[in-house]
């Protein structure tokens, strides 16, 4: 069978690394991909925002399967038209990846279904944004309403500052983008932060191994936010009782609304939780596929990875039971210098060789590109470094021993990834 995965991410080299170990899989093509998936798969070239070269590139190519990574190709509704030309698709319709690309949206839903998150308010305009702020307390939390790539939450000490957060948002200067109609305010949460996907076949939610992320860029949890510097996964994340509790108590609510509301969601709900002392709460829904959760969790993946989006396609989830290595693995991200804010690109990159032998050690690409022969840096996140082993500390310890060996100009990483859970074992 031939696979088409869309993406040019870490999780889509991720995921067509695993793809590709299926003896079913003959070949895969990733669109438009990256350097490192050039050496696993043909690459083809599309654009992300434009929904008809994806279609184009589908219908001529006619994969038994595709597997769609990001999200914006999700929002323009690449699912729906796919699956309306007879192409077996994993991922969710437009409709149901609502759960992501509004927020407004995704706060209703979980209120209807009184499924627990922050309390909340949407509004429309500066002058409800001030009457709202009347029922927070300090710190509040103020979020673009659309898609804003991990960018449009802002943490504001007073309500002078949430309200400059959410007229920066309504005039679009806060995120560059154009300006959003809605914003959403919310109580602000404490605890620990905790990545729960799950495989969906519009009924059945079959739990992926929980990680955790480091979503700032600096060490100790500093700096801005980023779409992810570093993860790791171990089966003390969550304990099986919590993860029982979670899937009761979020995720099956959230399918039976999706399926009652007439849009069944099918795909990966990513579950951002906050531990609180109230217990879990949503913090945010995502319609995919995290990155850099996915190159984590499927480097622990022991199942067939095609089975099983086949099986979630077809609505066998239900039947589906997944094998895991047992233990932890981690992905440390190396970004390029000035990462989130501006950077160089097109730096040559060394040592991928000496890192990919350190034992355990499979080294994904985000940003990183083919010119003229050589490897070199094309994204912000250019690599993620990613091992596994018995225990925490060891794959740890491996990633950061292959990311020793890799050298590109302005080469920056997290040294700090997975600390605080060591520190919690010891
Ligand atoms: P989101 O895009 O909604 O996941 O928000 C991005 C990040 O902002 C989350 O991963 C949290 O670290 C933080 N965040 C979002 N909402 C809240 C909240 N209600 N309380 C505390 N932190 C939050
Ligand atoms: N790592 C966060 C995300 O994928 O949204």
């Amino acid at each position: 069978m031939k696979v088409l995965v869309i993406g040019s991410g870490g999780r889509e080299h991720a995921l067509a690394w695993a793809l590709k170990q299926s003896a079913r899989v003959t070949e895969v093509v990733c669109a438009p991909g990256n350097g490192g998936m050039a050496q696993i798969a043909r690459l083809a070239p599309v654009v992300l925002s434009d929904l008809d070269s994806m279609v184009e590139l589908a219908v001529r190519e006619e994969p038994g399967m595709v597997v769609v990574g990001p999200e914006l190709p999700l929002a323009l509704g690449l699912v729906d038209v796919l699956r309306e030309r007879g192409l077996r698709v994993f991922g969710p319709t437009q409709a149901a990846a609502m759960l992501e690309t509004s927020k407004s949206f995704a706060k209703r839903f979980l209120q209807r279904y009184q499924i627990p998150t922050a309390n909340y308010a949407v509004c429309t305009s500066a002058a409800e944004v001030e009457k709202a702020l009347e029922l927070f307390h300090a710190p509040m939390v103020v979020k673009a309403d659309g898609l804003a790539a991990g960018k449009g939450v802002v943490i504001c000490q007073t309500r002078r500052a949430a309200l400059e957060a959410a007229q920066g948002l309504f005039s679009g200067e806060l995120l560059g983008i154009d300006g959003e109609r809605q914003v959403v305010i919310e109580e602000f949460l404490t605890g620990d932060e905790v990545s729960f996907l799950c495989l969906c076949d519009g009924l059945t939610a079959l739990p992926l191994v929980a990680a955790q992320d480091h979503k700032r860029v600096g060490e100790g949890d500093t700096g801005p936010n980023t779409g992810g510097m570093g993860v790791y996964s171990t089966d003390t994340i969550l304990d099986a009782e919590t993860q029982e509790w979670v899937v009761r108590h979020i995720a099956e609510p959230t399918l039976r609304g999706m399926a009652a509301e007439g849009t069944p969601f099918t795909g990966v709900l990513y579950i951002g939780l906050m531990m609180t002392a109230r217990g879990p709460q949503v913090l945010e829904f995502n319609a995919r596929f995290g990155d850099p959760e996915t190159q984590a969790i499927l480097a622990r993946l022991d199942s067939d990875l095609t089975e099983v989006l086949d099986a979630a396609i077809d609505g066998r989830l239900a039947e589906t039971e997944l094998r895991w290595k047992p233990g932890a693995s981690a992905c440390v991200i190396a970004c390029s210098g000035g990462y989130p804010g501006s950077y160089e690109t097109g730096k040559p990159i060394l040592g991928l060789e000496a890192a990919a032998q350190v034992d355990g050690v499979v080294v994904f690409h985000s940003g990183t590109a083919r010119r003229a022969g050589n490897l070199v840096t094309s994204g912000g996140r250019v690599l993620g470094v990613t091992a596994v082993s018995d225990d925490l500390r060891n794959a740890l310890g491996r990633a950061y021993e292959a990311m020793d060996r890799i050298v590109f100009d302005g080469i920056y990483f997290r040294r700090d990834i997975g600390h605080k859970a060591l520190r919690k074992e010891a």
